[in-house]
């Protein structure tokens, strides 16, 4: 099958909006692959903290981004040989990672590595540019949104779980603040696709709006 023509399914929105829960569980359901190109820049993230590089070397980071050692398994996410699943979620790691996407030469690193995840059967894509950059041509683009509040309660409860501590003034601010940069960036900014189907998840559980994407996608 040609590649163009695998069928691939976008769920964008901003951070904590449930997108990376509704697209696993689509993705099990058709038993589609799963891209998490919110990872990818978390991975970059991580991999240029601790390798100490000044996070204003747009030239440098774009290094970091092109030669990850990135290894997708089963739901574990390796650099090299160190799972660093949890290590990425930690929010100096995500607020890092929207800081050095703000970067052309970062996405444009990236771009390749997120196009290679289209494979058969199909693809589910999440993140903020899977609908309007990477897979402009995809069968379904779903744009998740959740108002302010009820997203921090959902990254507390994440963190919590993983053994983080958390504040939710913290996180409410945080969060306003990574929307901010992630919607008013000059290149690839968060944004619904012309032809994505919005749904807000705010009252809704990720069963639900899993369910709401099938029957779009049933539909299309
Ligand atoms: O979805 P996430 O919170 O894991 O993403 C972390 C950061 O990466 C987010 O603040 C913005 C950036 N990102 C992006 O710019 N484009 C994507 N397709 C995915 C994530």
């Amino acid at each position: 099958m040609p590649n163009s023509t695998i069928p691939v399914i976008t769920i964008d929105g901003p951070t904590a909006s449930g997108k990376g829960t509704v697209a696993h569980k689509v993705a099990d359901r058709l038993g589609f692959h799963l891209l998490d190109s919110g990872a990818l820049y978390r991975l970059s993230a991580l991999s240029a903290l601790r390798r100490g590089i000044d996070l204003g070397d747009e030239h440098a980071l774009a290094k970091v981004a092109e030669h990850l050692p990135v290894r997708f398994n089963g739901g574990h996410i390796y650099l090299g040989t160190e799972e660093v699943s949890n290590a990425i979620r930690a929010e100096e790691v995500g607020n890092t990672a929207s800081r050095i996407a703000a970067l052309p030469a970062v996405r444009h690193a990236l771009f390749g590595l997120q196009l290679s995840f289209r494979e058969t059967p199909g693809l589910v894509a999440d993140g903020r540019d899977m609908g309007t950059v990477i897979f402009p041509g995809a069968r379904l683009k779903v744009f998740l949104t959740a108002s302010v509040e009820a997203r921090a309660q959902r990254r507390y409860k994440q963190l919590i779980d993983k053994g983080f501590s958390a504040s939710m003034d913290d996180l409410l601010a945080d969060l306003q603040s990574r929307d901010a940069r992630d919607t008013g960036r000059a290149v690839a900014p968060l944004a619904p696709a012309e032809d994505a189907h919005l749904l807000d998840t705010s009252g809704m559980t990720a069963e639900e709006a899993v369910e709401q994407v099938l029957a779009w996608y049933a539909h299309r």
